[in-house]
């Protein structure tokens, strides 16, 4: 008989340190009005000294385990979507693993840039379909912090850190209705980290020229993610085999509110039909869209049954979106 996956739990963890708009003026040449127009980005959080990707990824997955109907034990796979892991080896998903105690769970980290949680979750719907694997845990997790340059202000305002988690399971009713992927290298230094790889490797070349920090050509990402996000909506919409009238949310990956009013005008979706928390935690990558719909959970804008869209684009180029009956 055929199964159906489905969400089955959410959760999330941002750190407690908030660095306001009016904080990063005291340190570049940059303003409030500048930022708040320019991207809608009002705050971000900021990790301690002693925080990392997999502290902030075992919290979210904790609560979003704590939120759902099994306990650690019954997760047998863990993906962790960050471009921010705790180091190249081992993996921040191994990391998890031995922190929440999770263990008959295989591990492993996937690297999709802000496209991440959205391409864990189709690799996740496909195990669960097929059989081999029963309850998957998602993680979005990012450090963002640690790799922006504080001297790069076009760049620097942009980014927070945050972690967010969803279980992947058999559900009876609704689940993910369709999900799609894609990528296009030819754009893989519109937005990119050079060093730290095996390209060009850590030392003091690449810390003197600042090239283990985000560099982005923003004009580029932003005319390729205003085209793509209602695009890719729309894809998952007739995969799924619905039409826009049908979609009751949506939850795109917040990373500049003009792409994301621009994508909701397309879609003629009204704004109360779109989440938007990125005025409080700027752009946190793979973690953005795990931690808007669980807060949007929380908040009681999605309940059991609503038909979401989930959104995203990112580094690479990478793109992701899909259309989620929720089940909880
Ligand atoms: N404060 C003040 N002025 C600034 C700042 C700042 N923080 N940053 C740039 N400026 C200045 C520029 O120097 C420029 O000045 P000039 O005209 O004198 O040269 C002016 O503002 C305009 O700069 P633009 O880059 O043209 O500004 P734009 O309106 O395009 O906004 C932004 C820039 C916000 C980066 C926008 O292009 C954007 O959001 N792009 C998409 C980025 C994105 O989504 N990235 C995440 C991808 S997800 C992932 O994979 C991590």
């Amino acid at each position: 008989m055929d199964i159906k996956a489905g969400i089955i739990g959410v959760g999330s963890y941002v750190p407690k340190n908030v660095i306001t708009n009016s904080d990063l003026e005291k340190i570049m040449d940059t303003s409030d009005e500048w930022i708040k127009t320019r991207t809608g980005i009002s705050e971000r959080r900021i990790v301690s000294e002693l925080e990392a990707t997999s502290d902030m990824a075992s919290k979210a997955a904790l609560n979003a385990i704590s939120n759902s109907k099994i306990n650690v034990n019954d997760i047998d796979m863990i993906i962790v979507a960050t471009v921010t892991p705790d180091s190249p080896l081992p993996s921040t998903a191994c990391i998890v693993q031995e922190k929440i105690g999770a263990t008959n769970a295989i591990a492993f980290d996937l690297a999709a840039a802000c496209s991440g949680f959205l391409y864990a979750m189709n690799i996740a719907k496909r195990f669960v379909e097929s059989k081999m694997y029963n309850n998957i845990l998602l993680i979005g997790a990012e450090t963002l912090s640690s790799v922006v340059n504080y001297d790069d202000r076009s760049t620097a305002v942009l980014f927070g850190d945050g972690a967010g988690a969803a279980i992947i399971s058999k559900v009876e009713e609704g689940g993910i209705l369709s999900i799609i992927n894609g990528a296009d290298g030819t754009g893989k230094d519109y937005l990119k980290i050079p060093a730290g790889g095996s390209r060009i490797k850590a030392g003091e070349y690449s810390i003197k020229n600042k090239l283990h920090s985000i560099k982005m050509s923003g004009n580029d990402v932003f005319k390729f993610a205003v085209r793509k996000m209602s695009e890719e909506s729309v894809k998952a919409i007739e995969k799924a085999k619905l039409s826009l009238e049908d979609i009751d949310f949506l939850i795109p990956h917040q990373a500049n509110i003009r792409i994301i009013e621009s994508s909701a005008k397309r879609l003629g979706l009204k704004k109360d039909k779109v989440y938007v928390n990125l005025t409080r935690y700027g752009n946190m990558s793979s973690a953005s869209i795990p931690v808007a719909m669980d807060e949007a959970f929380r908040e009681g804008k999605i309940k059991k049954g609503d038909k979401i869209v989930l959104v995203g684009f990112g580094g690479g180029l990478t793109w992701g979106s899909s259309v989620v009956q929720w089940s909880i």
